[in-house]
């Protein structure tokens, strides 16, 4: 297959820019792929909302931009964090206009919620279903779009670059080019390439690197490995974000159920198991303290007291309210004999957002030629040491945009690549047991939360790594005499992803935002990314 526009991924990142590339080039061919259903994507589950200055009475740009910064811990982007604050209110109105509909007061103006972090009520939502409105609406959008294909259930293997063509690609090859995909189409079972002008990676997160996790199955961080494969790079992987109050629960299929943290904007009280509140020993802002502050003092309480969880106490509040603002939630509690008005809800962190990924500049562009990253799989420089809640959203749509603009500009100067090989499936068989991929998912998922979680030190890194390095060894033998399929490649990359996270960690020699190194308990005092 031959396509104008390749987008890899069907959340919010993906299908914004496929919108927009679409209305601009209505002579052009896209093509989305999505590796199972076009909704499952992180955008579906997001609750809390999108955050966005609309009541500029009381809220103001620099507000936004001061939260964003502090929260970063000093590693933001500071010309990033203003682009994205300010023009991110355009694409808030943008995507009301394709249809999007965010709760709002009786008055007609926005039902503006807060969560942690923000100096200001700034989020819009859509009760407690925030992710699965929007991408509603853009897949609704999408369907107007005679030049839109979207291809489900076909999982991309690899970027196709010079490599492919025979020559040697390192880190220091100049001009890496993208020129398309292989991709396994799991309906017929073949490996297909597809071969772009232009393609976008929107493949989200990496949450399911680790045992607990608020992101689907399909957040494996795909994107972020094949980049590295291609020698392109890959920033600040280190700072993976804990969500404070996921929902504790004995059997967990799949992934946790989350607590937004809009519950503890509305007055929701973390307490431990002699039923305190404990948030006013750790920050000044209690409960709604920057995300990881918040983490690392449930870690804390958790470890003081051995308990597997702390309790979000909800029985103050208004539980007409409750219900309205968070009927998801309400009905998720009682389905498991949990009503909010007279229980507590037990909650503990979880693997929540990778604020690190695909090194991108201002217009979404990769160290790769061609090769576009917005959303959860790029870091632009937004995010720092810790991402402010709902800023994912609004980032995803800004650099969506941005790599529009750049992309579109670029279009009609670059020529498909010809004489790209077949895939080279040669002296691989069917795979045998299962049981080879299932174990060692269960051993990567288990050193990464024992080792590489909220709190780490240098002994814990090193053992990571030697576990890592052998479940690599044993993983590149399979994959290399092995028919190709999407548990074998996803293990392969989250090995790829949970090797960056820890190599990241390791030569971050302080403690800065989401990474907290018992052995450098400080500060450095130079800033600067880690770039691999
Ligand atoms: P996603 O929406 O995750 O989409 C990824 C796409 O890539 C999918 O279509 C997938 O099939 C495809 N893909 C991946 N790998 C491959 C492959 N190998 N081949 C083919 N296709 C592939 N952020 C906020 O700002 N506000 C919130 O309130 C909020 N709440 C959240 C709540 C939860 C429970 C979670 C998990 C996240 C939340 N976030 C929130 C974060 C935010 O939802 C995500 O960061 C954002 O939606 C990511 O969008 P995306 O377009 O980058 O990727
Ligand atoms: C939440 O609703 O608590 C999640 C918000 C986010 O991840 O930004």
């Amino acid at each position: 297959m031959n396509t104008d526009f390749l987008i890899i991924g069907s959340g919010i990142a993906g299908l914004t820019y496929a919108l927009k590339v679409a209305n601009d080039f209505p002579e052009k061919t896209i093509t989305i792929i999505t590796k199972t259903t076009s909704d499952e994507t992180n955008t579906k589950y997001a609750q809390g909302g999108i955050a966005g200055v609309m009541n500029f009475n009381e809220d103001s740009f620099s507000k936004h931009i001061q939260d964003t910064f502090i929260a970063g811990d000093g590693l933001c982007n500071q010309s990033i964090i203003e682009i994205v604050v300010k023009e991110g209110v355009d694409r808030i109105k943008e995507i009301i206009q394709w249809g999007a509909q965010f709760d709002k007061d009786p008055f007609g103006d926005f039902k503006l919620g807060k969560e942690g972090g923000h100096s200001e009520s700034r989020i819009l939502h859509h009760k407690d279903v925030t992710g699965k409105e929007m991408e509603r609406t853009l897949l609704e959008a999408i369907k107007n779009c005679s030049n839109i294909q979207l291809v489900n259930h076909c999982f991309v293997l690899d970027l196709i670059t010079q490599h492919h063509t025979g020559y040697l690609v390192t880190k220091s090859t100049p001009d890496i080019e993208c020129y398309g995909v292989y991709v396994l189409n799991l309906l017929t079972k073949k490996i297909e390439k597809i071969l772009s002008k232009i393609t976008l990676l929107a493949t989200g997160g990496n949450g399911q690197v680790y045992r607990t996790t608020t992101n689907p199955s399909i957040a494996t961080g795909d994107g972020v490995a094949m980049v590295y494969r291609a020698k392109g790079r890959i920033e600040n992987m280190e700072f993976i974000q804990f969500h404070p109050t996921a929902l504790y629960e004995t059997s967990i299929k799949g992934h946790s159920f989350l607590i937004t943290e809009a519950v503890r904007g509305d007055g929701g009280i973390l307490r431990n198991h002699e039923g305190l509140p404990f948030m006013e020993k750790y920050d000044s802002r209690k409960d709604l303290a920057p995300r990881d502050i918040v983490a690392r003092a449930i870690d804390n309480e958790m470890k003081i007291n051995g308990n597997e969880y702390v309790f979000l106490d909800c029985r103050h509040m208004d539980i007409k309210n409750f219900k309205e603002h968070f009927p998801n939630i309400y009905n998720k509690c009682i389905s498991i004999g949990i009503d909010v008005s007279k229980d507590m809800i037990p909650v503990a962190p979880a693997a929540h957002y990778s604020c690190g990924g695909i090194k991108t500049d201002e217009w979404g562009r990769t160290s790769i030629k061609n090769l576009y990253a917005a959303g959860e799989c790029a870091s632009t420089g937004l995010h720092g040491a810790n991402r402010l809640a709902s800023n994912s959203l609004l980032e995803a749509m800004v650099f969506a945009h941005r790599s529009y603009l750049d992309s579109a500009s670029q279009i009609n100067n670059i020529e498909l690549k010809k004489n790209i090989p077949d895939w080279n499936a040669e002296g691989t068989t069917a795979p045998g047991e299962m049981i080879l991929i299932t174990q060692s998912l269960k051993e990567l998922k288990l050193l990464m939360s024992d080792y590489v979680g909220i709190v780490r030190n240098k002994e814990r890194l090193h053992r990571a790594m030697k576990r890592l390095d052998l479940l690599h060894e044993e993983t590149e033998t399979l994959y290399h005499k092995t028919e190709v399929s999407p548990q074998l490649c996803e293990l392969r990359n989250m090995i790829t992803v949970a090797y960056l996270i820890v190599k990241s960690a390791e030569f971050r020699k302080e403690s800065r935002g989401l990474h907290f190194n018992t052995d450098f308990p400080g500060k450095d005092a130079i800033l600067q990314n880690t770039i691999l």
